[in-house]
């Protein structure tokens, strides 16, 4: 079953495909609405928090999403694997730069 992410900042939707991580799904529509780094949970650059829905999390590194921020509904696009729709937005830290808006790469 495939499950809607909607950004909450942009009202932009797109599909998840099951057991896939939310940033594998946005890549493979060639989508630009998060940040992408290492895409295993060590670069923090993919944080986002979700607002609505349910979801697993993948192993994250704790010096980028703390338990606080786990309950908080914090984490790590390319470690959140949706279990419902889901409603996000893209958390800009210091060194990550936002997602560039509208930009999108077609192939
Ligand atoms: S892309 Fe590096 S933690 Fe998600």
């Amino acid at each position: 079953m495939r499950f809607e992410v909607l950004m909450a900042d942009t009202a932009e939707r797109f599909l998840c495909e099951p057991h896939q991580s939310v940033l594998d799904s946005m890549e493979r529509l060639n989508r630009q609405d998060i940040p992408v780094g290492c895409r295993g949970g060590g670069c923090g650059v993919c944080k986002v928090q979700i607002t609505h829905g349910e979801y697993l999390r993948r192993r994250m590194s704790r010096a980028h999403i703390s338990a606080a921020d786990e309950v908080a509904g914090i984490g790590l696009a390319c470690c959140v694997i949706p279990l419902t729709n889901l409603t996000l937005s893209v958390v800009v830290g210091p060194n990550v730069p936002p997602p560039q808006l509208g930009a999108r790469e077609h192939s």
